[in-house]
């Protein structure tokens, strides 16, 4: 029996995670589930974005199956996201986005695409200091982080039987850190097998649009790979379709790219299948990939039967929905 921290946090995030526990027992996986809370409406009850006792609970467990959170809408000072905390606390390394088209009418490429994308470094310090007349950021690019990320990446290719790998950088501009990236992904490549190629990353944007076929994977530094994935999921249908893992040697967690959309919150009518194909990501990290293949296949069948969400441009609810795919499971 493998132990995963549950964390649905805001707006409808613990929309979807519902759906996808329901579809994670539908499957009887050999999972003990422990509720935990982070996010805006834990620290409007705990007084704290991500509660000590929220620690302790992923400390004590496999890895965690999370939803989405909200970040305060003022500028509160001191404040630091707590996914980031988690990602940085947790050394989660490796932020694993995988984009495919589920139904041809779904979606406006045919991509199936994976992005590893930098998890602790890079834009996302948190480094900004202040200037005569502005802010500095300090950008962090260090070869121990390039290192693993690529091998992570040629290890996930191998897995999956991907035989071409891009790495993606601005490196004739960001010459030094950039082409640290670079020279790294290249030095780990040789010999491996795969077939290594690169890219500008502001051409990737354009490649993924143009060239969907020639992308199967993609190693990216922090800022460049959040940007990607989200356009990767907007090819495929939509934030609501995206499913994600930030993995660790030590943990992982799982979650739908997308936030908290407070737009729609409470209204019953969010896309579970990020959650759903990211409890999948989930089941295939802990070993049991044959449950997250079945996952997987229920998605696609409920897709191929015509039952979509509104994002989709269909007009069922999380509910008729989560239902159509239990419905597959049972099959
Ligand atoms: P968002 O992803 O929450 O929403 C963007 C748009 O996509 C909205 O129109 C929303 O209705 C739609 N959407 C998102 N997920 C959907 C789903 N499953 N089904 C149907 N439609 C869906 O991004 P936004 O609006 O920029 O951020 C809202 C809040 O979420 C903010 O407080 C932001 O900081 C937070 N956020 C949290 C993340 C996380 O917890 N990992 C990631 C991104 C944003
Ligand atoms: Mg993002």
């Amino acid at each position: 029996m493998r132990r995963v921290a549950v964390i649905g946090g805001d707006g409808i995030g613990p929309e979807v995670i519902s759906s996808a526990i329901r579809t994670l027992e539908a499957v009887g996986a050999p999972l003990e589930l422990v509720p935990a809370e982070m996010g805006l409406r834990c620290n409007s009850i705990n007084g704290s974005y991500l509660p000590e006792r929220t620690i302790q609970t992923m400390e004590a467990t496999d890895c965690c199956l999370f939803g989405a959170i909200t970040s305060p809408s003022t500028a509160i000072a001191g404040y630091r996201s707590p996914l980031l905390e988690v990602r940085k606390r947790f050394d989660l390394y490796a932020n694993v986005r995988p984009s495919k088209r589920l139904n041809p009418r779904i979606g406006l490429v045919d991509l199936d695409l994976v992005i590893v994308r930098e998890n602790t470094e890079g834009m996302y310090t948190g480094l900004e200091s202040d200037i005569e007349g502005g802010v500095s950021l300090q950008r962090i690019v260090t070869e121990r982080a390039c290192r693993r990320l690529v091998r992570f990446s040629i290890d996930l290719c191998k897995k999956k039987g991907t035989r071409s790998i891009t790495c993606v950088h601005k490196a004739n501009v960001l010459r030094r850190s950039d082409g640290l990236f670079k020279r790294i992904f290249y030095e780990e490549l040789e010999g491996s097998g795969l077939e290594a190629n690169d890219i500008l990353v502001d051409a990737a944007a354009a490649a993924l649009v143009s060239k969907p076929k020639d992308l199967h994977c993609m190693v990216t530094l922090n800022l460049y790979g959040d940007i990607l994935s989200d356009e990767a999921a907007a090819l495929v249908g939509g934030m609501g379709f995206a499913p994600s893992g930030n993995i660790g040697e030590r943990y992982a967690l799982f979650e739908p790219v997308h936030g908290s959309a407070p737009d729609i919150a409470g209204q019953g009518i969010a896309n579970p299948i990020g959650a759903i194909l990211s409890a999948a990501m989930m089941l295939d990290h802990l070993g049991i990939k044959r449950l997250g293949d079945e996952l997987r296949g229920a998605v696609e069948s409920t897709l191929a039967q015509g039952t979509l969400t509104r994002d989709a441009g269909g007009d069922a609810s999380t509910e008729k929905f989560t239902e159509a795919v239990l419905a597959n499971l049972e099959r």
